[in-house]
């Protein structure tokens, strides 16, 4: 018999041989851990009632010839001292000793939704904290670890891992790939054997490889079967795994990449992993990413749900480094005749910043370009009624800068041991762990704080770190833990001021770092097309309210793309919208369409970032159709991507309705092409009809035929 633990209660485990479980509960699942040999994670997955007790038999697995004598747990921390041939869940060594720890659990405190276990190596001087707790609304398990040195001399750390076992059948994941201005592309592909790593070298979270990966049945689709979600929180280098041992089990396994001698623990010294954040739901890849959009706004955004979101006007790819006063004035007026209330001024302001080879971090405002400083603009933009947002680069330095030539030694590198380090954007990284940068810095932006009227900062970040030294050791990590402090210790001195993680686009989007800002610039790219797939995979992990995007101008600066107005205004609406053009100057149709989609935006906001979203299959993959729904309006977005595959464009099945209530369709934009590449319409697009929703459920409606690269913006209202 097994003696499940009370809740809310801390245990010195004894040395029965009977095994003992945790059965951690969240609203819709179970979560069992087995204690004994060594903490192990036995089941995950819907809820069962957890009054009776669970009896060991139950997990006693055979064991084959040729392999060891006993049958290894999948612990919580893989020690390879212990059987497990898999990847460990730490590594490290004390002057090559103490490299094999195998511990033994020698407290546990929990509570229904929570559990904190210790172990223990004496022989190796180390202790282990694992951390689980679930979150009782959304299901979302956090899962955290730290390492003590209890030695009397230092224990150098290699690996330190957070291990997720997942189900057999899980026999598919999707995993993120991309670069610069195409971040979040997804894969799905069959994981069989052995397995896949993903390895981030550069930095920062990176364009290349998001850390999240989602395992699944084949089975499973957006709307229904099985699905494990996970991202790792970190905005630093880092290791994912997702492994197939040679007897079948699979896990999950993330940490902080550390570079040589990056983490030496002194005695008494610790070390914690970043958290991992993941989720069960038997309900599709829709319900895990709502519980992760719940869990967002709810646990992770410090942004209270009341406050609404301005929309943004951002003067990058209006105007470059090509700052004049009159001339942003003149932008500030043409946009908040369009309805934009946030007015933020991108690159280019501060001292000698004529282009991108000079001038960061010299944190001061130009009087070159602005005689009387930014106040004019500044005032001039709050009395047109909108806030004001300023672009910033912190951690950067460029050699041609005041800071540089007076604090050469404040760089992050090599240099002192004549290595050369090669510049990104002809730029470098300043050694936050360097106390004197550090706090030259906090000062820089707690001064500008203090002396504007900033509402909003766009903190970007344009290079990734190379030969990173911090006193010839390295210091990735402790540059992205000293990045997040930086940031804290400027939210304590401005509490009220926004913050946006900017890092060349998408390079640094985690929720580590969303716990200290606001919301995203989700990509340098504000191509339509390329925005629906980078958006769709974004989406998975983070809600819409946080992701930045903006209206760009008809021809996309980064892919020389055009577009009309309906589809770049319906693909910037689902999200945080914004627009980022020359306003000046365009014709009067141009400036109405985009009033048109600011005002269909902020009609809509409350749903749009309050609202559930989902994405609904089609038989064309070239079809994107998404939307969020509440429980009287759903907004829909059918994109058409490519050229169709069909004649025909399928059907529109609403799964997310519903079923004995009645909805009316109204096609809030269309593309005017719509009018050649259809002789006859299908009835419900020539006027709003009215349909019981367990049809629109079944049944559905014809979808039009539509021309590549456009879209279609519906609503369903309940009548
Ligand atoms: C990269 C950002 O992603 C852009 O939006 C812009 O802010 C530039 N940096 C400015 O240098």
């Amino acid at each position: 018999m097994s003696k499940p633990y009370s809740h809310a209660s801390t245990h010195t485990p004894s040395s029965s041989s009977e095994a003992r479980f945790l059965h951690l509960q969240s609203a819709n699942n179970s979560l069992i851990v087995q204690l004994d040999p060594v903490p192990a994670i036995v089941y995950w997955g819907s809820q069962f009632n957890r009054d009776h007790a669970l009896s060991q038999e139950m997990f006693d697995a055979p064991v084959g010839q040729a392999r060891l004598d006993s049958h290894i747990p999948l612990a919580l921390c893989p020690e390879q001292g212990r059987g497990d041939f898999g990847s460990p869940g730490i590594e490290g060594h004390r002057n090559g000793k103490d490299w094999g720890p195998v511990f033994q659990l020698t407290a546990v405190t929990d509570s229904l939704s929570s559990a904190t276990l210790t172990l223990s190596d004496p022989r190796a001087a180390l202790e282990i904290n694992i951390y689980l707790e679930l979150d009782e609304d959304t299901d979302v398990l956090m899962l955290k670890q730290q390492l003590i040195n209890i030695g009397c001399n230092n224990y150098t750390v290699n690996r330190f891992a957070l291990t997720l076992p997942f189900d057999e059948t899980f026999s598919d994941i999707i995993t993120f790939h991309g670069r610069w201005s195409h971040e979040f592309q997804t894969q799905r592909t069959p994981l069989e054997h052995s397995g896949f790593i993903q390895e981030n070298r550069r930095g920062r979270t990176s364009h290349e490889s998001f850390p999240g990966i989602i395992a699944l049945p084949p089975s499973s689709n957006d709307l229904t079967g099985d699905v494990l979600g996970m991202h790792f929180g970190w905005s630093g280098n880092h290791r994912l795994q997702a492994r197939v041992k040679s007897d079948g089990r699979r896990y999950l396994q993330a940490e902080a990449l550390l570079a040589p001698g990056e983490v030496v623990l002194a005695p008494c010294e610790s070390f914690e992993t970043p958290t991992m954040y993941a989720v069960f739901t038997s309900h599709g890849l829709n319900s895990m990413m709502q519980k992760f959009h719940q869990y967002v706004r709810s646990s992770v955004l410090h942004f209270p749900q009341s406050m609404v979101r301005p929309v943004h006007f951002n003067t990058w790819e209006g105007m470059y480094f090509d700052h004049q006063p009159q001339r942003i004035m003149d932008m500030a007026s043409a946009v908040a005749r369009l309805g934009v209330e946030r007015f933020i001024l991108d690159d280019g302001w501060f001292l000698n910043r004529d282009g991108e080879t000079r001038a960061l971090g010299d944190w001061r405002v130009d009087k070159r370009k602005y005689p009387d400083g930014l106040k004019p603009v500044v005032d001039h933009i709050n009395q047109l009624g909108m806030e004001f947002g300023l672009w910033v680069e912190p951690e950067m330095v460029s050699k041609d800068s005041i800071v540089f030539r007076e604090h050469p030694d404040w760089m992050l590198g090599l240099d002192t041991l004549g290595y050369t380090q090669p510049s990104g954007r002809y730029q470098y990284v300043l050694d936050l762990q360097n106390l004197d940068a550090y706090h030259y810095l906090l000062v820089s932006l707690d001064t500008l704080l203090t002396e504007h009227n900033i509402a909003y900062l766009k903190w970007d970040m344009n290079r990734e770190l190379v030969q990173a030294g911090h006193a010839l050791s390295a210091a990735y990590h402790g540059q992205t833990l000293a990045l997040y402090k930086l940031i804290d210790d400027l939210k304590a001195r401005h509490p009220y001021v926004e913050i946006e993680s900017c890092a060349s686009g998408g390079g640094r989007i985690d929720y580590e770092v969303l716990k200290r800002t606001h919301r995203f610039w989700t990509s340098d790219c504000n191509d339509a097309l390329e925005r629906q797939t980078i958006q769709h995979g974004m989406q998975y992990f983070f809600p819409p309210e946080v992701m930045g995007s903006h209206i760009g101008p008809r021809q996309s600066h980064t892919t020389r793309r055009c577009h009309d107005m309906s589809f770049r205004g319906i693909t910037a609406l689902f999200g945080h919208m914004g627009a980022e053009l020359d306003p000046v100057g365009l014709e009067d149709n141009e400036l109405r369409a985009f009033a048109r989609y600011i005002g269909l935006h902020k009609q809509y906001r409350p749903l749009l970032h309050h609202g559930n979203c989902f994405n609904l299959p089609s038989h064309d993959p070239n079809t994107r159709i998404h939307g969020v729904t509440d429980d009287t309006v759903t907004l829909l977005a059918v994109a058409q991507l490519a050229m169709p595959k069909y004649a025909q464009g399928g059907r529109l099945r609403l799964p997310v309705l519903c079923p004995d209530k009645r909805y009316r369709i109204d096609i809030l934009d269309a593309p005017s092409a719509f009018s050649s590449t259809m002789k006859h319409k299908p009835a419900w697009m020539v006027k709003p009809l009215t349909f019981q929703g367990d049809q629109l459920i079944r049944i559905g409606l014809s979808l039009p035929i539509m021309d590549p690269e456009s879209a279609m913006l519906l609503s369903f209202t309940l009548v």
